[in-house]
């Protein structure tokens, strides 16, 4: 019997609960959240609510349960240091501790390690710790430029020009506002071209990559509108996608296990976890956009549910250092995922509005996400609230089957209804046919 820990109350949570209890083994979970989220409730032998930033609680629960391991969800645990908090008690996680996680809660940190070990993939970027030289940077840039500030901030922390900032002033304006927030301020050379996400499981020393997937970080139909968590993401059953070559794959795996091994070298520590690299496909090659030390959100959801190898032993693996005496295979399926969200997300949505779930149609993969169970029923926290996944030999009939159940949700939400379709597929080919001639 194997007792495992799970950290975290969203979606991804719930599909890491869901992958877990597939395992051969006889899997005992205990989840610690901060909301009550149904779906691990139903797949959980213990359900703590909790604080999720002041590990007082977290600590006394699994000193209570004392598992074999923990797995942490979310990135703010992970940065401020849940697994090290664990590791005080001799529980090791599956999750990297805070000084490697910085590879996600620092941009600045993983932009000069990239550069440091002359590892490819950075754009043309400056640190900046006060506003001395901001501008002459922004003018080198000219029209092309990103601000980032260097810290977890919830997808608010990156403006890019044409999209957020509309001259240099607005660009110096957010510099300014993330530096005396932050410390630093990062300025990079805007890249242009399709962005994918390849998460790899890694020992600190072995990397095994995931099928690629897209994300679609924007709020509306068309990639429109504000930016969110992601509103959906597809993959396809040859564990690529529909616009990436062979080589752009290489790439990105190439650059995720340089930058592993660099991590070692510059902390002494090894990153155990999952490392997801954003990646964008440009004329020049494969470029880094950012470091995740986590699952994503929506991503875990395209890949969990067709990972065929015992979850349990991957964990185990990444634990143990021994990723590279297992072997590990995902089904050959295409999935989309879809996500249904509370009216006037991300800005301003409702919150603590109550929804209604009718018949999921048969094959529908539902995750409950930003949701609280309460007596009477289910109701929204104010973020993405369930996830409808269809598995299926192709992206045409993946996307139907999660399309399908979208209606079923009654109350004041919305959805993307483009997610994994042809049309918006090709404008992605389009883009990079383009680009290479
Ligand atoms: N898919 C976006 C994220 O997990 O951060």
């Amino acid at each position: 019997m194997k007792k495992i820990l799970l950290v975290g109350n969203g979606a991804r949570e719930h599909v890491i609960a869901e992958t877990l209890k597939r395992s051969p083994q006889d899997v005992k979970l205990y989840a610690f959240g901060k909301a009550t989220n149904p779906g691990i409730l139903e797949l959980a032998e213990e359900y703590q609510v909790g604080s999720l930033s002041d590990f007082t609680e977290l600590k006394a629960f699994a000193a209570k349960i004392k598992p074999d391991f923990a797995i942490i969800g979310p990135d703010d645990p992970i940065a401020d240091g849940a697994g090290d908090a664990l590791l005080e008690y001799d529980i090791h996680c599956a999750s990297p501790l805070s000084i490697v996680a910085r590879l996600e809660s620092s941009k600045s940190f993983t932009r000069d390690l990239v550069a440091k070990y002359e590892i490819p993939g950075n754009p043309k970027f400056q640190v900046f710790y006060e506003e001395n030289g901001i501008l002459d940077f922004l003018r080198e840039l000219g029209d092309d430029y990103v601000v980032k500030a260097d810290g977890l901030a919830g997808g608010k922390g990156v403006k890019v020009a044409g999209d957020h900032l509309h001259s240099h002033d607005d660009a110096m304006e957010f510099a300014r506002e993330a530096i005396s927030k932050h410390g630093r301020a990062i300025v990079e050379e805007k890249l242009v071209g399709p962005e994918f996400s390849l998460m790899s499981f890694a020992d600190g020393k072995n990397i095994v990559d995931m099928p690629a997937v897209q994300d679609h970080k924007r709020a509306y139909d068309g990639d429109k509108g504000p930016n969110t968590g992601g509103m959906g993401s597809y993959s396809d059953a040859d564990h690529s996608l529909p616009f990436l070559k062979p080589e752009h794959i290489k790439e990105a795996h190439n650059i995720t296990q340089k930058t592993c091994e660099a991590l070692f070298k510059e902390t002494g520590v090894l990153f155990k976890g999952i490392m997801y690299g954003g990646f964008m496909v440009t004329k020049n090659g494969v470029r880094l956009i950012e470091y995740n030390a986590r699952f994503g959100d929506p991503e875990a959801m395209n890949v969990l549910p067709i990972l065929k190898t015992d979850f349990v032993e991957v964990c185990e693996a990444i634990i143990n250092g021994t990723l590279d005496r297992i072997n590990i295979e995902f089904e050959k399926k295409a999935t989309v995922c879809k996500y249904v969200v509370p009216e006037g997300y991300p800005d301003n949505p409702v919150k603590g509005e109550k929804i209604e779930i009718g018949e999921i149609p048969k094959g529908v993969k539902m995750y409950y996400s930003s949701v609280d169970k309460r007596e009477d029923g289910v109701y929204m926290s104010g973020s993405r609230a369930l996830a409808f996944v269809g598995i299926a030999d192709s992206l045409d009939e993946a996307e139907k089957i999660a399309a399908s159940a979208l209606g079923c949700v009654s109350g004041p939400v919305f959805y993307r209804n483009d997610i994994g379709t042809k049309e918006l597929i090709k404008q992605r080919i389009d883009m990079v046919d383009e680009m290479f001639g």
